[in-house]
Protein backbone atom coordinates (compact mmCIF):
# COMPACT_ATOMS: atom_id res chain seq x y z
CA UNK A 1 0.00 0.00 0.00
CA UNK A 2 1.46 3.60 -0.72
CA UNK A 3 2.01 5.80 1.98
CA UNK A 4 0.23 8.97 1.16
CA UNK A 5 1.14 12.02 3.62
CA UNK A 6 0.63 14.84 0.57
CA UNK A 7 -2.43 15.34 -1.15
CA UNK A 8 -3.59 11.91 -3.10
CA UNK A 9 -3.56 11.75 -6.88
CA UNK A 10 -6.46 9.94 -7.90
CA UNK A 11 -6.85 9.45 -11.57
CA UNK A 12 -10.63 8.37 -12.33
CA UNK A 13 -11.17 6.23 -15.71
CA UNK A 14 -14.46 6.37 -17.21
CA UNK A 15 -15.49 3.86 -19.82
CA UNK A 16 -18.35 4.43 -22.44
CA UNK A 17 -21.34 3.07 -20.52
CA UNK A 18 -24.29 5.07 -19.18
CA UNK A 19 -23.25 4.86 -15.33
CA UNK A 20 -20.57 7.31 -16.14
CA UNK A 21 -23.40 9.69 -15.45
CA UNK A 22 -22.92 8.41 -11.55
CA UNK A 23 -19.25 8.91 -12.02
CA UNK A 24 -19.84 12.50 -12.05
CA UNK A 25 -20.84 12.20 -8.24
CA UNK A 26 -18.03 10.06 -7.81
CA UNK A 27 -15.79 12.50 -8.83
CA UNK A 28 -16.91 15.11 -6.94
CA UNK A 29 -17.07 12.98 -3.53
CA UNK A 30 -12.85 12.54 -4.45
CA UNK A 31 -12.65 16.08 -4.65
CA UNK A 32 -14.58 17.07 -1.85
CA UNK A 33 -12.04 14.69 0.41
CA UNK A 34 -9.39 16.76 -0.32
CA UNK A 35 -7.88 14.53 -4.16
CA UNK A 36 -5.90 16.16 -7.04
CA UNK A 37 -8.35 14.20 -9.19
CA UNK A 38 -7.59 13.56 -13.39
CA UNK A 39 -10.39 12.30 -15.38
CA UNK A 40 -9.56 9.75 -18.24
CA UNK A 41 -12.37 9.17 -20.59
CA UNK A 42 -12.77 6.71 -23.61
CA UNK A 43 -13.97 8.76 -26.57
CA UNK A 44 -16.99 6.63 -25.93
CA UNK A 45 -17.43 7.99 -22.34
CA UNK A 46 -17.86 11.57 -23.83
CA UNK A 47 -20.66 10.35 -25.90
CA UNK A 48 -22.59 9.79 -22.43
CA UNK A 49 -21.06 12.86 -20.49
CA UNK A 50 -18.77 15.29 -21.98
CA UNK A 51 -15.59 16.99 -21.22
CA UNK A 52 -16.75 20.39 -19.64
CA UNK A 53 -18.46 18.56 -16.87
CA UNK A 54 -15.33 16.15 -16.29
CA UNK A 55 -13.37 19.52 -16.21
CA UNK A 56 -16.06 21.63 -14.05
CA UNK A 57 -16.34 18.20 -11.42
CA UNK A 58 -12.73 17.62 -11.09
CA UNK A 59 -11.15 21.41 -11.10
CA UNK A 60 -8.43 19.47 -13.94
CA UNK A 61 -7.59 20.27 -17.71
CA UNK A 62 -9.04 16.58 -19.31
CA UNK A 63 -8.22 14.59 -22.18
CA UNK A 64 -8.58 11.74 -24.05
CA UNK A 65 -6.29 12.06 -26.84
CA UNK A 66 -2.70 10.24 -26.74
CA UNK A 67 -1.69 12.99 -28.84
CA UNK A 68 -2.57 15.82 -26.27
CA UNK A 69 0.47 17.07 -24.40
CA UNK A 70 2.77 15.07 -26.39
CA UNK A 71 5.75 17.31 -25.15
CA UNK A 72 4.62 16.43 -21.64
CA UNK A 73 4.09 12.64 -22.48
CA UNK A 74 0.94 12.71 -21.00
CA UNK A 75 0.32 9.07 -21.85
CA UNK A 76 2.57 8.06 -19.29
CA UNK A 77 2.95 11.11 -16.98
CA UNK A 78 -0.43 10.58 -15.21
CA UNK A 79 -0.36 6.96 -14.52
CA UNK A 80 3.39 7.24 -13.22
CA UNK A 81 2.35 9.97 -10.67
CA UNK A 82 -1.14 8.79 -9.76
CA UNK A 83 -1.31 7.15 -6.49
CA UNK A 84 -4.69 5.48 -7.70
CA UNK A 85 -6.38 4.18 -10.86
CA UNK A 86 -10.10 3.90 -10.30
CA UNK A 87 -12.27 3.23 -13.46
CA UNK A 88 -15.64 3.51 -13.48
CA UNK A 89 -17.30 2.43 -15.02
CA UNK A 90 -15.59 -0.76 -16.41
CA UNK A 91 -17.43 -1.52 -19.43
CA UNK A 92 -17.02 -4.97 -20.87
CA UNK A 93 -14.65 -3.65 -23.29
CA UNK A 94 -12.67 -1.80 -21.27
CA UNK A 95 -12.00 -4.76 -19.15
CA UNK A 96 -11.32 -7.04 -21.56
CA UNK A 97 -8.82 -4.22 -23.09
CA UNK A 98 -6.86 -4.01 -19.33
CA UNK A 99 -6.83 -7.76 -19.33
CA UNK A 100 -5.11 -8.29 -22.47
CA UNK A 101 -2.66 -4.69 -21.44
CA UNK A 102 -4.37 -3.06 -24.92
CA UNK A 103 -2.27 0.50 -25.16
CA UNK A 104 -4.76 2.09 -27.49
CA UNK A 105 -6.02 4.93 -25.90
CA UNK A 106 -4.86 7.27 -22.92
CA UNK A 107 -6.91 5.33 -20.46
CA UNK A 108 -4.76 2.22 -21.71
CA UNK A 109 -1.40 3.64 -20.97
CA UNK A 110 -1.91 5.26 -18.30
CA UNK A 111 -2.79 1.69 -16.53
CA UNK A 112 0.68 0.30 -18.26
CA UNK A 113 2.19 3.15 -16.85
CA UNK A 114 1.70 3.08 -13.70
CA UNK A 115 2.70 0.65 -10.62
CA UNK A 116 -0.96 2.16 -8.99
CA UNK A 117 -3.14 0.30 -7.18
CA UNK A 118 -6.31 -0.65 -9.81
CA UNK A 119 -9.82 -0.09 -8.35
CA UNK A 120 -12.56 -0.77 -11.59
CA UNK A 121 -16.47 -0.67 -11.12
CA UNK A 122 -17.92 -2.61 -13.73
CA UNK A 123 -21.43 -1.74 -15.39
CA UNK A 124 -22.75 -4.17 -17.65
CA UNK A 125 -26.07 -6.17 -18.44
CA UNK A 126 -26.04 -8.98 -16.38
CA UNK A 127 -25.68 -11.51 -19.42
CA UNK A 128 -22.08 -9.30 -20.42
CA UNK A 129 -21.21 -9.87 -16.75
CA UNK A 130 -22.06 -13.57 -16.56
CA UNK A 131 -20.14 -13.72 -19.87
CA UNK A 132 -17.35 -16.47 -19.61
CA UNK A 133 -14.70 -14.08 -21.65
CA UNK A 134 -16.14 -11.35 -19.30
CA UNK A 135 -15.28 -13.76 -15.98
CA UNK A 136 -12.24 -14.78 -17.20
CA UNK A 137 -10.66 -10.85 -18.11
CA UNK A 138 -11.89 -10.04 -14.52
CA UNK A 139 -10.76 -12.99 -13.20
CA UNK A 140 -6.75 -12.14 -14.77
CA UNK A 141 -7.06 -8.79 -13.29
CA UNK A 142 -7.92 -9.75 -9.71
CA UNK A 143 -5.14 -12.13 -9.76
CA UNK A 144 -2.47 -9.27 -10.63
CA UNK A 145 -4.27 -7.01 -7.84
CA UNK A 146 -7.25 -5.32 -8.77
CA UNK A 147 -9.84 -4.48 -6.69
CA UNK A 148 -13.23 -5.46 -7.62
CA UNK A 149 -16.42 -2.66 -6.31
CA UNK A 150 -19.57 -4.64 -7.41
CA UNK A 151 -22.00 -4.54 -9.71
CA UNK A 152 -24.70 -4.72 -7.61
CA UNK A 153 -27.80 -6.09 -8.29
CA UNK A 154 -30.70 -3.87 -9.55
CA UNK A 155 -32.34 -2.15 -12.56
CA UNK A 156 -30.50 -1.86 -15.81
CA UNK A 157 -30.91 0.18 -18.70
CA UNK A 158 -33.82 -0.58 -20.34
CA UNK A 159 -35.84 -1.96 -17.09
CA UNK A 160 -34.01 -5.18 -16.99
CA UNK A 161 -33.25 -6.74 -13.61
CA UNK A 162 -30.27 -8.13 -12.58
CA UNK A 163 -26.58 -8.30 -11.34
CA UNK A 164 -24.13 -5.44 -13.61
CA UNK A 165 -25.04 -2.04 -11.81
CA UNK A 166 -22.79 0.19 -10.96
CA UNK A 167 -21.92 0.30 -7.45
CA UNK A 168 -23.15 3.68 -6.02
CA UNK A 169 -20.47 6.33 -5.98
CA UNK A 170 -19.91 6.89 -2.15
CA UNK A 171 -19.34 3.15 -2.04
CA UNK A 172 -16.53 3.18 -4.64
CA UNK A 173 -15.52 6.22 -2.83
CA UNK A 174 -14.95 4.60 0.13
CA UNK A 175 -12.89 1.94 -1.72
CA UNK A 176 -10.67 4.17 -3.52
CA UNK A 177 -9.95 5.63 0.24
CA UNK A 178 -8.82 2.39 1.65
CA UNK A 179 -6.73 1.77 -0.91
CA UNK A 180 -5.03 5.06 -0.72
CA UNK A 181 -5.14 4.76 3.56
CA UNK A 182 -2.06 2.26 5.00
CA UNK A 183 -3.54 -0.68 6.76
CA UNK A 184 -2.87 0.75 10.36
CA UNK A 185 -5.94 -1.32 11.78
CA UNK A 186 -6.14 -4.57 9.96
CA UNK A 187 -7.14 -7.54 12.29
CA UNK A 188 -8.33 -4.71 15.05
CA UNK A 189 -12.13 -4.97 15.89
CA UNK A 190 -14.06 -1.49 16.35
CA UNK A 191 -16.67 -0.66 17.96
CA UNK A 192 -18.62 2.96 17.42
CA UNK A 193 -21.60 4.50 18.57
CA UNK A 194 -23.12 7.67 16.55
CA UNK A 195 -26.75 9.41 16.55
CA UNK A 196 -28.56 10.64 19.44
CA UNK A 197 -31.03 8.51 21.41
CA UNK A 198 -34.63 9.38 21.41
CA UNK A 199 -36.32 8.20 24.74
CA UNK A 200 -40.38 7.84 24.20
CA UNK A 201 -42.76 9.54 26.29
CA UNK A 202 -45.81 8.11 24.70
CA UNK A 203 -45.65 6.54 20.95
CA UNK A 204 -45.06 9.41 19.28
CA UNK A 205 -43.16 11.71 21.07
CA UNK A 206 -40.10 11.06 22.53
CA UNK A 207 -37.03 13.12 23.99
CA UNK A 208 -34.06 13.70 21.60
CA UNK A 209 -31.28 15.59 20.87
CA UNK A 210 -30.18 17.14 17.66
CA UNK A 211 -27.09 15.38 17.48
CA UNK A 212 -27.08 13.83 13.31
CA UNK A 213 -24.53 10.65 13.69
CA UNK A 214 -21.90 12.53 11.53
CA UNK A 215 -19.11 12.47 13.41
CA UNK A 216 -19.34 8.75 14.30
CA UNK A 217 -20.21 7.47 10.64
CA UNK A 218 -17.16 9.63 9.36
CA UNK A 219 -14.99 7.70 12.07
CA UNK A 220 -16.70 4.19 11.24
CA UNK A 221 -15.61 4.96 7.91
CA UNK A 222 -12.32 5.75 8.54
CA UNK A 223 -11.65 3.15 10.71
CA UNK A 224 -13.17 0.75 7.90
CA UNK A 225 -10.68 2.10 5.83
CA UNK A 226 -8.01 1.73 7.86
CA UNK A 227 -8.55 -2.01 7.62
CA UNK A 228 -10.44 -2.95 11.07
CA UNK A 229 -13.66 -4.79 11.31
CA UNK A 230 -15.96 -2.07 12.29
CA UNK A 231 -19.17 -2.48 13.99
CA UNK A 232 -21.86 0.82 14.12
CA UNK A 233 -24.19 0.99 17.09
CA UNK A 234 -26.31 3.59 15.39
CA UNK A 235 -29.04 5.54 16.70
CA UNK A 236 -31.50 7.70 14.72
CA UNK A 237 -28.69 8.22 12.19
CA UNK A 238 -29.69 11.49 9.46
CA UNK A 239 -26.75 10.33 7.81
CA UNK A 240 -26.15 7.45 5.06
CA UNK A 241 -24.72 4.54 6.50
CA UNK A 242 -21.20 3.52 5.69
CA UNK A 243 -20.40 0.51 3.72
CA UNK A 244 -18.62 -2.50 4.88
CA UNK A 245 -19.39 -2.14 8.61
CA UNK A 246 -22.10 -4.40 10.92
CA UNK A 247 -24.68 -1.67 11.90
CA UNK A 248 -26.34 -2.56 14.98
CA UNK A 249 -29.72 -0.41 15.72
CA UNK A 250 -29.80 1.14 18.77
CA UNK A 251 -32.39 3.44 18.75
CA UNK A 252 -32.74 4.48 22.53
CA UNK A 253 -29.97 4.71 25.65
CA UNK A 254 -31.17 1.15 26.96
CA UNK A 255 -31.24 -0.14 23.46
CA UNK A 256 -27.34 1.40 23.38
CA UNK A 257 -26.53 0.07 26.51
CA UNK A 258 -27.25 -3.59 25.37
CA UNK A 259 -25.61 -3.01 21.80
CA UNK A 260 -22.57 -1.55 23.26
CA UNK A 261 -22.02 -4.43 26.33
CA UNK A 262 -22.66 -7.29 23.49
CA UNK A 263 -20.03 -6.11 21.57
CA UNK A 264 -17.28 -4.14 23.35
CA UNK A 265 -16.00 -6.70 25.60
CA UNK A 266 -13.93 -8.33 22.37
CA UNK A 267 -13.35 -4.76 20.91
CA UNK A 268 -9.60 -3.61 20.48
CA UNK A 269 -11.38 0.20 20.59
CA UNK A 270 -14.43 1.31 21.73
CA UNK A 271 -15.23 4.61 20.77
CA UNK A 272 -18.86 6.56 21.91
CA UNK A 273 -19.09 9.29 19.52
CA UNK A 274 -22.85 8.56 20.76
CA UNK A 275 -25.19 11.50 22.20
CA UNK A 276 -27.08 9.41 24.97
CA UNK A 277 -29.90 11.00 26.31
CA UNK A 278 -28.97 11.54 30.05
CA UNK A 279 -32.84 11.15 31.30
CA UNK A 280 -35.50 8.84 29.98
CA UNK A 281 -39.52 8.58 31.32
CA UNK A 282 -39.90 6.28 34.03
CA UNK A 283 -43.03 5.14 32.21
CA UNK A 284 -43.62 6.35 28.93
CA UNK A 285 -47.19 6.13 28.04
CA UNK A 286 -48.83 3.16 26.39
CA UNK A 287 -51.35 5.74 24.42
CA UNK A 288 -50.84 9.27 22.74
CA UNK A 289 -50.54 11.55 25.85
CA UNK A 290 -53.67 14.01 25.24
CA UNK A 291 -52.83 17.71 26.34
CA UNK A 292 -57.05 18.27 27.43
CA UNK A 293 -56.13 15.39 29.99
CA UNK A 294 -52.49 16.76 31.00
CA UNK A 295 -53.63 20.21 31.85
CA UNK A 296 -51.27 23.43 31.09
CA UNK A 297 -48.40 22.31 32.46
CA UNK A 298 -46.86 18.49 31.89
CA UNK A 299 -44.02 17.41 34.39
CA UNK A 300 -43.01 14.32 33.24
CA UNK A 301 -41.07 11.90 35.57
CA UNK A 302 -37.75 11.33 34.41
CA UNK A 303 -34.98 8.59 35.72
CA UNK A 304 -31.44 8.95 34.86
CA UNK A 305 -30.42 6.89 31.73
CA UNK A 306 -27.68 4.21 32.18
CA UNK A 307 -24.35 5.99 32.07
CA UNK A 308 -22.58 3.59 29.23
CA UNK A 309 -19.34 5.31 28.80
CA UNK A 310 -18.58 5.12 32.59
CA UNK A 311 -20.03 1.15 32.48
CA UNK A 312 -17.88 0.36 29.96
CA UNK A 313 -15.15 2.25 31.78
CA UNK A 314 -15.60 0.28 34.58
CA UNK A 315 -15.78 -3.40 33.03
CA UNK A 316 -12.58 -2.12 30.73
CA UNK A 317 -10.90 -5.27 29.87
CA UNK A 318 -7.29 -4.90 29.51
CA UNK A 319 -5.42 -3.22 26.14
CA UNK A 320 -8.44 -2.25 24.98
CA UNK A 321 -8.92 2.02 24.15
CA UNK A 322 -11.74 3.45 25.21
CA UNK A 323 -12.42 6.67 23.97
CA UNK A 324 -15.43 9.31 24.76
CA UNK A 325 -16.72 12.54 22.87
CA UNK A 326 -17.51 15.55 25.02
CA UNK A 327 -19.73 17.91 23.71
CA UNK A 328 -19.49 21.74 25.38
CA UNK A 329 -20.99 25.00 25.41
CA UNK A 330 -18.68 26.49 26.88
CA UNK A 331 -17.02 29.07 24.80
CA UNK A 332 -13.49 29.45 26.56
CA UNK A 333 -11.63 26.29 25.21
CA UNK A 334 -9.85 25.90 29.03
CA UNK A 335 -13.04 25.48 30.46
CA UNK A 336 -14.22 22.85 28.20
CA UNK A 337 -11.17 20.78 28.17
CA UNK A 338 -11.17 20.81 31.96
CA UNK A 339 -14.82 19.66 32.15
CA UNK A 340 -13.71 17.04 29.59
CA UNK A 341 -10.67 15.89 31.88
CA UNK A 342 -13.21 15.81 34.69
CA UNK A 343 -15.37 13.04 32.61
CA UNK A 344 -12.20 11.15 31.41
CA UNK A 345 -11.80 10.25 35.34
CA UNK A 346 -15.01 10.05 36.42
CA UNK A 347 -15.53 7.74 33.47
CA UNK A 348 -12.31 5.85 33.26
CA UNK A 349 -11.51 6.89 29.49
CA UNK A 350 -9.04 6.68 27.77
CA UNK A 351 -8.91 9.61 25.14
CA UNK A 352 -11.61 12.05 25.25
CA UNK A 353 -12.53 14.03 22.38
CA UNK A 354 -13.77 17.95 23.32
CA UNK A 355 -15.55 19.96 20.80
CA UNK A 356 -17.76 23.08 21.34
CA UNK A 357 -21.11 22.92 20.11
CA UNK A 358 -23.95 25.71 20.70
CA UNK A 359 -27.24 26.39 18.56
CA UNK A 360 -25.56 26.91 15.21
CA UNK A 361 -22.20 25.06 16.09
CA UNK A 362 -21.39 21.76 15.50
CA UNK A 363 -23.97 19.68 14.34
CA UNK A 364 -23.99 17.81 10.58
CA UNK A 365 -21.23 17.66 8.16
CA UNK A 366 -19.30 20.87 9.28
CA UNK A 367 -15.88 22.16 9.99
CA UNK A 368 -15.31 21.47 13.44
CA UNK A 369 -12.14 21.57 15.92
CA UNK A 370 -11.81 18.27 17.56
CA UNK A 371 -9.09 18.25 21.30
CA UNK A 372 -8.23 15.42 22.60
CA UNK A 373 -7.33 14.70 25.95
CA UNK A 374 -5.30 11.58 27.08
CA UNK A 375 -5.37 10.39 30.32
CA UNK A 376 -1.41 9.11 29.77
CA UNK A 377 -0.31 12.73 29.62
CA UNK A 378 -1.42 16.56 30.83
CA UNK A 379 -0.76 17.66 27.07
CA UNK A 380 -3.92 18.14 24.60
CA UNK A 381 -3.62 17.87 20.59
CA UNK A 382 -5.85 19.62 18.50
CA UNK A 383 -7.35 18.19 15.48
CA UNK A 384 -9.44 20.33 12.36
CA UNK A 385 -11.29 20.17 9.23
CA UNK A 386 -14.31 18.65 8.03
CA UNK A 387 -15.71 15.94 10.18
CA UNK A 388 -14.48 13.59 7.30
CA UNK A 389 -10.67 14.88 7.90
CA UNK A 390 -11.22 15.08 11.58
CA UNK A 391 -12.15 11.71 12.06
CA UNK A 392 -8.86 9.77 10.04
CA UNK A 393 -6.95 12.49 12.12
CA UNK A 394 -8.73 11.25 15.54
CA UNK A 395 -7.60 7.27 14.66
CA UNK A 396 -4.32 8.33 13.34
CA UNK A 397 -3.49 9.84 16.43
CA UNK A 398 -5.01 7.28 18.98
CA UNK A 399 -3.15 4.89 17.21
CA UNK A 400 0.73 7.27 17.16
CA UNK A 401 -0.20 6.78 21.11
N1 LIG B 1 -22.45 9.06 27.57
C1 LIG B 1 -22.92 7.80 27.79
N2 LIG B 1 -24.11 7.61 28.40
C2 LIG B 1 -24.85 8.67 28.81
C3 LIG B 1 -24.39 9.97 28.58
C4 LIG B 1 -23.19 10.15 27.96
O1 LIG B 1 -22.25 6.83 27.42
N3 LIG B 1 -26.01 8.45 29.39
C5 LIG B 1 -21.14 9.25 26.92
C6 LIG B 1 -21.22 9.96 25.58
O2 LIG B 1 -21.39 9.04 24.52
C7 LIG B 1 -19.87 10.65 25.50
C8 LIG B 1 -19.52 10.91 26.95
O3 LIG B 1 -20.34 10.05 27.72
O4 LIG B 1 -18.88 9.80 24.97
C9 LIG B 1 -19.72 12.33 27.40
O5 LIG B 1 -21.03 12.74 27.11
P1 LIG B 1 -21.56 14.17 27.56
O6 LIG B 1 -22.99 14.29 27.18
O7 LIG B 1 -20.60 15.21 27.11
O8 LIG B 1 -21.39 14.10 29.11
P2 LIG B 1 -22.29 13.58 30.25
O9 LIG B 1 -21.53 12.55 30.97
O10 LIG B 1 -23.65 13.20 29.76
O11 LIG B 1 -22.38 14.90 31.16
P3 LIG B 1 -23.21 16.26 30.95
O12 LIG B 1 -24.32 15.95 29.98
O13 LIG B 1 -23.70 16.55 32.31
O14 LIG B 1 -22.21 17.25 30.42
Amino acid sequence: MPEVARVPRIVVGVAGGIAAYKTVSLVRELVKSGADVTVVPTESALKFVGRPTWEAVSRNEVSDDLFDDVAAVRHVALGQSADVIVIAPATAHTVASLAAGLAGNLLGTTVLASSAPLVLAPAMHTEMWDHPSVRANIATLLARGATVVGPETGELTGGDVGAGRMSEPHAIAEVVQSVLVPQTLAGKRVVISAGGTREPLDPVRFIGNRSSGEMGVQLARAARARGAEVTLVAANLEVPLPTGVTVIHAPTAVAMRDAMQQVAPTSDVVIMAAAVADWVAAEPSQEKLKKTELGQTFSPVLHRAPDILAELGASKPPGQLLVGFSAETAVESDQRDALAREKLGAKNVDVMCVNQVGDQLGFGDVETIVTMIHHASPQSQSVTGSKHSVAGQILDALLDR
